[in-house]
């Protein structure tokens, strides 16, 4: 009995998420993250294009072998011997999944493929059977899906469930849709497709225009059972979907979502940084969820309500991904509740408001003249008052 409040996660980390620039994982590296994905509570995960290169087949066999409680999955174009290299290097899989794509817009058909419309139909069900005799779990992917022709998509998508696709993901390669669009997009996909709950359909978006995760969340809203994306993000140009955002979205949001993920949320600070470390990409201190101001409060009304108590200004506690707690970093903008709280931790008893008032002002007079004021200054801020005492 399929659960449709259940979102599957689908991890392209080590396939998209390599695609970019700079990036290149080697098979240790692979297997370190792949099992982290596995703690992280991903229910698939890419592992690599089998047939890309000797290293891509090398690294989905060795995923393919480590890992025992996600489905693995090699991706392959719409050739034989591409679908032949996902299966050797799945082999081991306990549970393999293909992952089959070709293009289907007009411009990449008439530019990339030059293929008409018949051609791209014929080819998406000759491979889809072919590799339906070898994998179980099949999916198709119609590249470009959102520039594609809406009634070509449906035929495509047709053709690929009759030949055994089980599971239907619809890129939007170039981060070209919006929220409204693409959910319009999966209804209609519903309204058109016989069999739209005979398989799984997934979403994958770009963020070019910086909509990837509210793209995804939108697909959930109109049908998808199944989001793909990468953590932090990375990927081809401007990235996929965040996979942490669309997770904690779910969890944070749960009374307009109401749906449920595998997705161990406490594992996710470390998991993200796994895969900076190992990408050499730097989360940027602004990023939603895991970036490292995303607990961070800076001016005086924020840290006294913070104080005060925190769901005043947070809505994701620290600790429920992973992060140890939340910080108040003492500027320009800080207030003296924030400051005297800071001087207490510190171990300094200073408890009458003259005092802590004068204290507070030197404190200003510094901040404005620095952008960050560290505790060795206040330490010093601190033998200061004294020595005048
Ligand atoms: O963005 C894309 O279209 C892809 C496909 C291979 C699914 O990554
Ligand atoms: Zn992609």
């Amino acid at each position: 009995m399929i659960d449709k409040n259940y979102i599957q996660f689908f991890d392209t980390t080590l396939r998209d998420g390599e695609q970019t620039p700079g990036v290149n994982f080697n098979t240790k590296e692979k297997v370190q993250i792949a099992l982290q994905m596995e703690k992280w509570g991903i229910d698939a995960i890419e592992a690599g294009f089998p047939i890309s290169s000797s290293g891509d087949f090398e690294a989905v066999q060795a995923i393919a072998k480590a890992v025992k409680n996600m489905t693995v999955v090699g991706l392959a174009r719409c050739s034989e011997k591409d679908i032949d290299a996902a299966y050797d290097a799945l082999k081991d899989a306990v549970d393999p999944q293909i992952h089959i794509f070709l293009a289907t817009s007009p411009i990449h058909m008439e530019y990339k493929l030059k293929m008409t419309k018949e051609e791209v139909l014929a080819s998406v069900a000759h491979h889809v059977a072919y590799a339906k005799q070898k994998f179980e779990k099949v999916q198709f992917s119609p590249e470009d899906a959102t520039r594609s022709d809406w009634d070509f998509l449906v035929e495509v998508v047709n053709i690929a469930i009759a030949n055994g696709a089980t599971v239907i993901n619809v890129p939007d390669t170039v981060g070209y849709s919006n929220p409204t669009e693409y959910g319009n997009l999966f209804k209609y996909l519903k309204q058109n497709v016989p069999h739209f709950d005979d398989a799984i359909f997934s979403s994958h978006c770009h963020d070019d225009l910086g909509m990837a995760t509210a793209n995804a969340l939108a697909a959930v809203e109109n049908g998808a059972r199944r989001v793909e994306g990468t953590i932090n993000g990375i990927g081809e140009r401007a990235g996929n979907t965040a996979l942490e955002e669309v997770a904690v979205a779910f969890h944070i949001r749960k009374d307009f979502y109401q749906k449920e993920t595998g997705i161990v949320l406490k594992e996710t600070k470390r998991t993200s940084d796994l895969v900076s470390r190992l990408s050499g990409m730097p989360i940027p201190r602004n990023k939603a969820v895991i970036g490292g101001n995303a607990y961070a409060h800076e001016s005086g009304i924020h840290q006294d309500g913070v104080l005060k108590n925190p769901e005043t200004y947070e809505i994701i506690t620290p600790q429920l991904v992973g992060v140890e707690q939340n910080s108040l970093p003492l500027g320009k903008l800080s207030g003296r509740h924030a400051f005297a709280d800071r001087i207490a931790q510190m171990g300094y008893d200073v408890t009458d408001p003259a005092e802590i008032k004068v204290l507070f002002a030197r404190f200003k007079d510094l901040a404005d003249k620095k952008k960050n004021v560290t505790e060795e200054d206040i330490h010093a801020l601190m033998v200061g008052k004294s020595i005048e005492d």
